[in-house]
């Protein structure tokens, strides 16, 4: 099946040329788009090799060596090279491309989303806009003259700062842009249209005067406020935080419709989805202004983690992904309750990480074999990356952390650097060893600590033993024991005895000894979830229940509640029939009547998700696994019912408020509903909240909850909601992803109807992933229906969508491949779809990789 190779981290080596200045003039063109690109270029050392630049789907025009045209027989051409010998030791190269932006539904490179001239280069895509050497430790100083029609792009933008502009016969424009930081090109982008503009300053902690720039879709600036807002307090934060200053005089963001990920960093220029920076109280929830402000903290973040140093390859992704992630994480958390946005955090590392460690593509943080990058832009690097990051920041303490930061940027700013140079900074300002804690960056997989512990009454003294074991993952690499720093609690029932504190656990079997413990404490361990590894200790129900109401650290008390639920889920997994407890209803009307803030309770009253169990137990029948969370689910609506409704009752308030508070109480009314949405009045309650909502909160949950119990009015509120929201894109997105979760037979049949809506579109991704997406990866009781419609469903779209969009494709190709987690009978039947995609003509390299990898 394999007609790409893949490319190895060893065989890493230094460019043979380097690109200083770069020059481009690009004359933009629905469909003959000219692009012209001056290059100082000189040869790294003394050598005799060819230029090999990259290059695709592009038509090279002109190629000119100082002032000497090439003809055809002084350079060669292949689908992805242009190579040039016998060349001088520095010379001007001049190439002259022609690109076809309106073709381009990769939306890599040049490409147009609506109306929107825009770029996307990282990771390969610039090599898509004119030939180059397109790898990261190139850095060059780009100027970009945009020449493009007056009236339709009256905006012209690029990265830097504006240096001239000028009007040109034929209605015609131009602006020519200068980033004086060298920079790779991945961080190239340009964009060209008609906006509406947010305008802001934010004055740097040296007394610079930075302008801020929003740019978004006439109509929408209403919409663009709390990015703004956001973006300030990013600003802000990282002065305070790790003293980290704006370096240009001007600060752009741009909202486009068509976007393959969340946003992108270029260098003073960043381009967003749109999802990711508009919000207003009637159309976002509380979730989405949340992430708002996460995606436009991570991508101001990156101007120094990511841009004023960068990656030496993209091996080393990581470096900058998942230290940015770790900042935006904690900048988050600084802004909210830090213990729910921790467990937002663990939540996705759990369900989702551990299930891509658990299958075909697992990698390491920093991956060793790549065959498209593209499909390395994953949990593991962003989410375990940022835990690898939090395991430093655990072990080193915040202040020789920041230590570690200071050094890095003292040794690196402006450098294309590596991981290890990250771990040497780190390491070196610290005093601290970290060779046995690299071994995080290079092995894959999700490591188990069993736990065992012994009381000695006659002592008083305490024992625990961890053992780490290192489960085989799909890469069949040889496993090191590895450096896992522990947090943990002991809670004795004397309050007075109890201790806390942070176990280095090295070797493969570790035991410690703890004194004056007066009597048999219950271990908390990985507070604050203090390492991505899972861990194997017999909790009786008992012992939850008291890390529940005791535990210090307020992640512990949650995951007490967690592994409460988890256990009776594996147990109803094989047993339906099981009598449940009361007392897993009681440990629950404990936390009701808590005086913990309401974010937090809304947090300890979900049941661990379908993903995050999946993710746990061995060859799942996704059957069995719905059915048991939903008795689960049953008993605890019963048990609480006259609990849950005074609480929902008591939480409807009719004035509508952002603060952290009501922030918190609409997350705990709304759970309240899931529950009693399973009972009598489920009917009249999410109709009744539905007509009285006066955010998009409670609207959506109201919807939700028709949705997933297949309520009697969910046709009628489905219609309701399509006609009030008709024409927005973002929200009719969420009205595509509460129908793909439609609890009903016909649910397949719904959506392939909706394929045919005249607001939806395969080819823009926010759509394809609210449908077909959302379908797949959160209906799991229909796309793992046992009759395999789901998966054939899956098939159809992915087939489309390997030619629209192979990243979009790539990416919605995860829950078949991870078939190895079900049972036999539901492997088949995904082996099945993947056999017949991996038989089509036309793979691309994306969908190749996977498939290459779960049909090994
Ligand atoms: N660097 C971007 C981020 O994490 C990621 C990104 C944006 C990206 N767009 C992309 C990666 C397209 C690959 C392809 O902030
Ligand atoms: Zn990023």
């Amino acid at each position: 099946m394999t007609e790409f190779s893949p490319r190895y981290l060893k065989d890493y080596q230094a460019p043979d040329y380097k690109i200083s200045n770069v020059n481009l003039t690009i004359q933009l063109d629905d469909t003959k788009t000219i692009v012209t690109n001056v290059m100082d270029v000189t040869k790294a050392s003394e050598h005799q090799r060819a230029l090999v630049l990259d290059g695709e789907h592009m038509q090279l025009k002109s190629v000119m060596v100082n002032d000497t045209k090439l003809d055809r027989s002084q350079y060669q051409l292949s689908d992805s090279t242009l190579s040039i010998a016998n060349l001088p030791e520095q010379f001007i190269l001049t190439i002259t491309t022609e690109i076809n932006p309106v073709a381009n539904t990769a939306l890599e490179g040049l490409y147009k989303s609506a109306d929107v001239y825009c770029t996307q280069c990282e990771a390969e895509g610039f090599r898509r806009i004119t030939y180059f050497l397109d790898r990261p430790d190139v850095m060059a100083i780009y100027t970009t003259k945009i020449i493009a029609d007056k009236t339709s792009f009256p905006f012209l933008l690029a990265n830097g700062n504006k240096i001239e502009q000028g009007e040109l016969a034929n209605n015609l424009h131009f602006v020519t842009w200068h980033d004086p930081f060298p920079k790779p090109c991945y961080l190239f982008a340009l964009v060209a249209g008609d906006f509406e503009l947010l305008t802001d300053t934010f004055t740097t902690k040296s007394g610079r005067e930075v302008n801020l720039e929003l740019f978004v879709d006439k109509g929408n600036l209403s919409r663009s406020e709390h990015a703004m807002a956001s973006l300030k307090k990013s600003m802000l934060w990282d002065e305070q935080q790790f003293n980290l200053e704006y370096d240009l005089d001007i600060y752009m963001i741009v909202a486009v419709d068509f976007f393959n990920m969340g946003a992108m960093e270029n260098k003073g220029l960043n381009v967003f989805n749109s999802k990711f920076v508009l919000a207003d109280d009637l159309s976002a929830t509380d979730d989405d202004f949340f992430n708002v402000e996460a995606v436009i903290a991570h991508e101001y973040f990156h101007n120094w983690t990511g841009n004023r140093v960068t990656c030496r390859d993209w091996f080393q992704l990581s470096l900058k992904e998942g230290l940015t992630v770790f900042r935006d994480q904690q900048f988050s958390a600084d802004m909210h309750s830090s213990a729910v946005t921790r467990i937002k955090n663990v939540k996705i590392v759990r369900a989702q990480q551990f299930a891509e460690d658990a299958g075909p593509m697992a990698h390491p943080i920093r991956p060793e074999k790549v065959m498209e990058m593209n499909n390395f832009y994953t949990l593991t690097v962003y989410e375990k990356g940022s835990e690898v990051i939090r395991m430093m920041h655990t072990i080193l303490g915040d202040d020789a952390f920041k230590a570690g930061i200071e050094l890095y940027f003292e040794r690196h700013d402006g450098q294309a650097v590596t991981c290890d140079d990250f771990v040497a900074a780190m390491s070196d300002a610290s005093n601290t060893c970290l060779s046995q804690f690299k071994y995080w960056y290079s092995q894959s997989g999700t490591p188990v600590l069993i736990v065992s512990d012994d009381y000695h009454e006659e002592t008083n003294t305490y024992q625990l033993t961890i053992e780490q074991s290192h489960p085989q993952t799909h890469d069949k690499q040889e496993k090191q024991n590895l450096h896992i720093p522990v947090n943990f609690e002991l809670i004795s029932n004397d309050e007075n005895d109890n201790q806390q504190g942070l176990l280095h656990c090295k070797q493969q079997k570790q035991t410690w000894t703890f004194e004056n413990v007066s009597s048999k404490p219950v271990p908390a361990l990985l507070g604050n979830f203090s390492a991505p590894v899972k861990l194997n200790y017999h909790y009786d129900d008992q012992a939850l229940n008291t890390l529940m109401v005791n535990a210090a650290d307020e992640f512990n008390r949650w995951d007490a509640g967690q592994k409460l639920f988890a256990g009776y889920i594996k147990q109803l997994i094989n047993n339906p029939e099981l009598e449940l407890p009361l007392q897993v209803a009681s440990a629950l009307e404990q936390v009701l009547l808590s005086n913990a803030d309401n974010a937090f309770k809304a947090e300890q009253l979900v049941l661990p998700s379908f993903d995050e169990m999946a993710a746990a137990i061995d060859e799942v029948n996704s059957g069995a696994l719905v059915r048991a969370i939903s008795i689960l689910k049953r008993f605890i609506a019963q048990q609480l019912q006259s609990h849950f409704l005074h609480t929902y009752q008591s939480l409807c308030t009719s004035e509508f408020a952002k603060d952290g508070q009501a922030i918190g109480n609409r997350a705990l009314k709304n759970v309240c509903l899931d529950y009693l949405a399973l009972l009598d009045s489920a009917n009249e309650l999410a109709l009744n909240q539905f007509k009285q909502a006066n955010n998009m909160t409670d609207q959506l949950a109201a919807i939700k909850v028709a949705a997933v119990n297949d309520l009697r009015c969910f046709e009628d509120v489905m219609v309701e909601f399509a006609r009030q929201w008709q024409g927005n894109t973002l929200v009719m997105d969420k009205w595509f992803t509460i129908n793909a979760l439609h609890n009903n037979e016909n649910v397949v049949q719904r959506i392939i109807g909706l394929l045919e809506h005249p607001e939806f579109s395969i080819d823009n991704p926010n759509r394809a992933r609210a449908l077909i997406g959302a379908f797949a990866f959160y209906n799991s009781k229909y796309f793992h229906h046992q009759d395999g419609s789901g998966y054939e469903f899956l098939f159809a779209q992915l087939v489309k969508l390997n030619t629209i969009n192979p990243q979009v494709a790539s990416r919605l190709i995860t829950p078949l491949i991870q078939f190895k987690s079900f049972d036999k009978t539901q492997q088949k039947l995904m082996k099945a779809e993947l056999e017949k995609l991996s038989r089509l003509d036309n793979l691309s390299r994306d969908l190749i990789e996977k498939l290459d990898a779960a049909l090994q």
